[in-house]
C-alpha cells in the first residue's frame, strides 16, 4: 500500500491523471507479483523443512515404541520431549505458511451461507474432550438466534477453533467458556467468552500481530507460537469481517467476530420435466 506522501510524489511526476493511474496500476501489478513470489518462496521452504521433519518424527515414534530396544526411563522422557517439540515445530511451519498465504491475498475463500449456530455447536463438540481434561465446560447460549453469514465454512471453523483453544488454554480449571450468537444491523456476529486471567495490558494493542505472547510466567508456560490470533484476523478480514476483544484483567476475555450476512443465493432453476406422455390418440 502506498502512503499519501508517496502518492503525492508520484502525482507530481505525472503529466496528467491518466499517467498517474497507469503508474499506480503498474506499481500494484508489481506488488502482487512480489507477494506471489514471496508466498511461493515460503511454501517451498516450508516443504523443504517438513520433509526431513516427517522423517525425524517417524524415527522418534519408533524409538518411543522401543523398536530399537528398551529405553531407560531418562531416555524415554527425552524422546517424549523431542516428540512434543517436533509437533510444535511442525505446527509452527504450517501456521507460518498459512499466515503468509492469507496476508499476501493468495488464499482463496469459498464463500457460501454459513449457519453460525451449527458451526459453533460443531466446534464446541470437537473440543469438549480436550476441555474436559481440566473440567472446563463449553456452552453455547441456547437463546442464540439462527444467523447465517456469508463465509468460507472451513476457514471460519479455523477461527472458532483458534479462539476456543486460546480460551481453554488460558482458563482456570473448572471454569466455563460461553459462545453467543447475535446480529448487529445486517451483519451476523458471535462471541466467545472465558473466565481466564484477561489479556495483559502491555500486549493488548499488539495481540493480533505475529509472535506476540504475554510474558507472564503462567501464560508463557501455556505454550504456543503466537500466530493463532494473527491468522484469525487475516481470515476474518479476508471474509470482509472484523474481530476485536474486550478483556478485564483477572476476570476474563471475550473475542467478538462480525461477518456480512448471507446474501440470498439464487434458487437453482427448476428442472424441466419431460413432457407428460399424452395417452390420448
Ligand atoms: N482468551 C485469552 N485469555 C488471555 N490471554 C489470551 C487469550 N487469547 C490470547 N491471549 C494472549 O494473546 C497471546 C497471543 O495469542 P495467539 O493465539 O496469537 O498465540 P498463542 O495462543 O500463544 O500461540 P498459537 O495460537 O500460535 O498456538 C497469547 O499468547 C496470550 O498471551
Ligand atoms: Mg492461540
Amino acid at each position: 500500500m502506498l502512503t499519501e506522501q508517496q502518492r503525492s510524489r508520484i502525482r507530481a511526476c505525472c503529466k496528467d491523471e491518466q499517467d498517474f493511474t497507469t503508474v499506480l496500476e503498474i506499481i500494484e501489478a508489481e506488488r502482487r507479483k512480489l507477494e506471489h513470489s514471496k508466498t511461493d518462496f515460503f511454501s517451498e521452504v516450508g516443504h523443504e523443512l517438513r520433509t526431513p521433519l516427517t522423517t525425524i518424527q517417524g524415527t522418534l515414534a519408533l524409538l518411543a515404541k522401543e523398536v530399537a530396544g528398551p529405553l531407560p526411563d531418562k531416555a524415554r522422557e527425552m524422546v517424549e520431549q523431542a516428540i512434543k517439540d517436533s509437533i510444535r515445530l511442525r505446527d509452527l511451519i504450517n501456521y507460518f505458511i498459512d499466515l503468509q498465504r492469507l496476508q499476501s491475498g493468495s488464499a482463496e475463500f469459498r464463500l457460501q451461507p454459513v449457519d453460525l449456530y451449527r458451526l459453533l455447536d460443531q466446534a464446541l463438540t470437537n473440543l469438549r474432550p480436550f476441555a474436559a481434561r481440566r473440567q472446563i465446560r463449553l456452552a453455547l447460549d441456547e437463546n442464540s438466534p439462527r444467523v447465517r453469514v456469508e463465509a468460507d465454512p472451513d476457514r471460519l471453523a479455523q477461527v472458532i477453533s483458534n479462539l476456543l483453544s486460546n480460551a481453554i488454554k488460558f482458563s482456570p480449571s473448572a471454569s466455563t467458556i460461553t459462545a453467543e450468537i447475535g446480529r448487529s444491523g445486517a451483519a451476523g456476529r458471535f462471541s466467545i467468552s472465558d473466565q481466564g486471567p484477561g489479556i495483559p495490558p502491555e500486549i493488548q494493542q499488539r495481540v493480533f500481530r505475529r509472535f506476540v505472547k504475554a510474558d507472564t510466567g503462567e501464560q508463557r508456560q501455556a505454550g504456543g507460537s503466537g500466530l493463532g490470533l494473527s491468522i484469525c484476523k487475516a481470515i476474518v478480514e479476508g471474509l470482509n469481517g472484523r474481530i476485536w476483544f474486550t478483556t478485564a484483567v483477572g476476570s476474563g476475555t471475550t473475542f467478538h467476530v462480525e461477518l456480512p450476512a448471507a446474501t440470498p443465493h439464487p434458487a437453482p432453476a427448476p428442472e424441466r420435466k419431460a413432457a407428460a406422455h399424452d395417452p390420448s390418440p
